[in-house]
């Protein structure tokens, strides 16, 4: 059995860096050097590369992935009281940013693979509802032909909440590119992360485009001259800088979360429940989520061992203290309800070996097997 020296974190943002450091360092002294640190060159670049990178016509940077929403949402026109479906097992920026745009969130079930039960749309649009948010919780996409087909059917404008899915894929096409615009977390620890906060939104509407660039700035596309209400949410010069070397490696980076994402499932299937991958999709496993009965026995036995483990998430949006307002019962909400409580996500990064993952493996199928929980 192996014991690795180092304890196994769940994330590693710093051997990230250490990784590519020679290039990093040159990047941000580009910038530091060039006396222009907001909006400028390092951010149209990047937003040309990663509107290449998604397959999509125009991206826009911005300040973080929830403020990606709530600039898409104020792009699309939202009014205060429009409602906007997504799902209660999401980040809880996701609802963060719908409110910020002043809408209301609705929430449905979701399916086996974490994601938006396309079946139950119909059953949640009302004359309210304006727009669709489905998450690619994970790192995998949703049924988004299911999606925008309801969509189109009650004329809905659909936003991918794509900040856990950089680089995944939906029949050759990627997150990002499946809606009417896809929004982006940049946050450290994501598939693609700079060194701060930081976001973007994708899309193919030369419409919403333009909208999205003055919202970002005040509303200003000439200085001091604002033609509509915005807020400041850019992106700075650093992290654009730093996210346009790091793109460079996130296809090669996803491949090596695939890969150990292998050797757990190869290891695992056989003691608990392991994601699985849906036809025509590229998972790039943002995160590696099992299920147990009885996890918190299961996440001691492996913080003893030095293996971190969290849970994404512990609650549903509409049992967290701050958002019971939204007021539905649980008892609507069955698959969410019982995710919730067997979900623990393992580490998984590009920066970890495959050695580091058998020891994972070997001391999860330890505590199983002995059944002491
Ligand atoms: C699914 C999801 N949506 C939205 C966000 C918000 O991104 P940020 O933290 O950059 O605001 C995150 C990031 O945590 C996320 O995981």
């Amino acid at each position: 059995m192996t014991s690795p020296d180092t304890p196994i974190a769940f994330s590693a943002p710093l051997e990230q860096y250490q990784e590519i450091k020679d290039e990093i360092d040159e990047a941000i002294a580009r910038v530091l050097n060039s006396g222009w640190y907001v909006l400028g060159r390092e951010v149209e670049e990047f937003e040309k590369e990663f509107a290449a990178f998604c397959g999509t016509q125009y991206a826009v940077g911005c300040a973080s992935g929830t403020e990606a929403i709530a600039l898409t949402l104020m792009a699309l026109g939202i009014e205060q009281g429009d409602e906007v479906i997504t799902v209660p097992n999401t980040a809880v920026p996701t609802v963060c940013g719908i409110i910020m745009a002043g809408a209301k969130p609705v929430f449905i079930d979701i399916d086996s693979s974490y994601h938006m039960d396309p079946k139950q749309l119909d059953a949640a649009i009302s004359k309210m509802t304006r727009s669709i948010v489905p998450v690619h919780l994970y790192g995998q996409t949703v049924d988004m032909e299911a999606i925008n087909e309801v969509a189109r059917h009650h004329n809905l404008c659909v936003i991918e909440d794509a900040c856990q899915a950089h680089g995944a894929e939906l029949r050759g096409s990627r997150a990002g590119s499946l809606g009417h615009a896809g929004c982006f977390s940049f946050y450290p620890t994501k598939n693609l992360g700079c060194f701060g906060d930081g976001g973007a939104v994708t899309t193919d509407d030369p419409e919403v485009y333009e909208r999205l660039l003055l919202i970002r700035n005040h509303g200003q596309k000439k200085r001091y001259y604002h033609q509509v209400r915005g807020i400041n949410s850019r992106l700075d010069e650093i992290q654009a800088a730093v996210l346009r070397v790091k793109l460079k490696y996130l296809d090669s980076w996803n491949e090596r979360r695939r890969n150990l994402a292998a050797v757990y499932d190869s290891r695992l299937s056989d003691v608990c429940g392991v994601p699985f991958e849906k036809d025509g999709n590229c998972h790039t496993y943002h995160l590696y989520v099992i299920r147990t009965r009885n996890r918190e026995s299961l996440q001691e036995f492996l913080k003893q061992n030095g293996i971190e483990t969290l849970i994404h998430y512990p609650l549903p949006i509409y049992s967290q203290e701050a958002y019971r307002d939204i007021n539905r019962r649980p008892e609507d909400f069955p698959q969410t309800e019982k995710f919730a409580k067997e979900i623990v996500s393992l580490p998984l990064h590009p920066q970890m070996t495959k050695s580091d993952v058998e020891y994972v493996c070997d001391k999860i199928i330890e505590h199983l097997n002995a059944g002491s929980f």
